[in-house]
C-alpha cells in the first residue's frame, strides 16, 4: 500500500514513493538517503554532530559502567559482581577508557569541527576529518 502526503511532494520519504508497507523499514530508511546524506557528508556542522551523537551514545555505556561500580560500592563485600575482584578492575579500567578516548575526546572533536571552521572562516578543512571519525568508530584506533 502506497500512502500519499501532501504536504511535502518534493520529499521522497513524505511525498509517497517510498511509503510501500510492503519493504521492509531499513530497506525504505537506506533509499530515503538519510543514511548516505550524514555517512558522505563533508559538511563540518555534520562531521561535529556525528562526534556529538557518538559521544552521546558512548556516554550510555560508560555510564552503565560506573552505575555498576556504585552497585558494586554500595556496601562492603561483595554485591554483584560475584566476588570476583579481577572483574572489578576490568569494569573500573573499562568505564575509565571509555569516559576519556570514547566521550571526552570525541565530544571536544565534536564541537571542535562544529566551531572552528565558522571561527576562522575556513569551511572546507573537513575532508581529512570524515577519515577521522570513521577511523574514530574503529576499535583499537
Ligand atoms: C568524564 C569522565 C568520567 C565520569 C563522568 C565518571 C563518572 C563516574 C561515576 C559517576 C562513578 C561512580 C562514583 C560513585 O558513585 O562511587 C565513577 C566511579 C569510578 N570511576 Fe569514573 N568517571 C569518569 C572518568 C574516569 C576515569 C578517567 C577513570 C580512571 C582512569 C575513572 C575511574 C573510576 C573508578 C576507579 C571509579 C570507582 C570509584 C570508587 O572507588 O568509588 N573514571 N566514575
Amino acid at each position: 500500500m502506497i500512502v500519499k502526503h501532501s504536504l511535502d511532494s518534493k520529499n521522497p520519504v513524505v511525498s509517497g514513493h517510498l511509503r510501500d508497507a510492503s519493504r521492509p523499514p531499513i530497506v525504505i530508511l537506506v533509499s530515503s538517503g538519510i543514511i548516505t546524506r550524514w555517512l558522505y557528508s563533508t559538511n563540518a556542522k555534520d562531521i561535529g554532530i556525528m562526534y556529538l551523537c557518538f559521544a552521546v551514545f558512548t556516554g550510555l555505556i560508560g555510564t552503565a559502567f560506573s552505575i555498576l561500580i556504585r552497585l558494586e560500592l554500595s556496601a562492603p563485600g561483595s554485591q554483584y559482581l560475584g566476588g570476583d575482584h579481577q572483574l572489578y578492575n576490568v569494569v573500573a579500567t573499562t568505564h575509565g577508557i571509555i569516559m576519556i578516548y570514547f566521550i571526552v575526546v570525541p565530544a571536544m572533536a565534536g564541537f571542535a569541527n562544529y566551531m572552528a571552521p565558522v571561527l576562522i572562516g575556513a569551511p572546507d578543512k573537513i575532508r581529512v576529518n570524515c577519515v577521522f571519525i570513521y577511523t574514530t568508530l574503529c576499535p583499537g584506533n
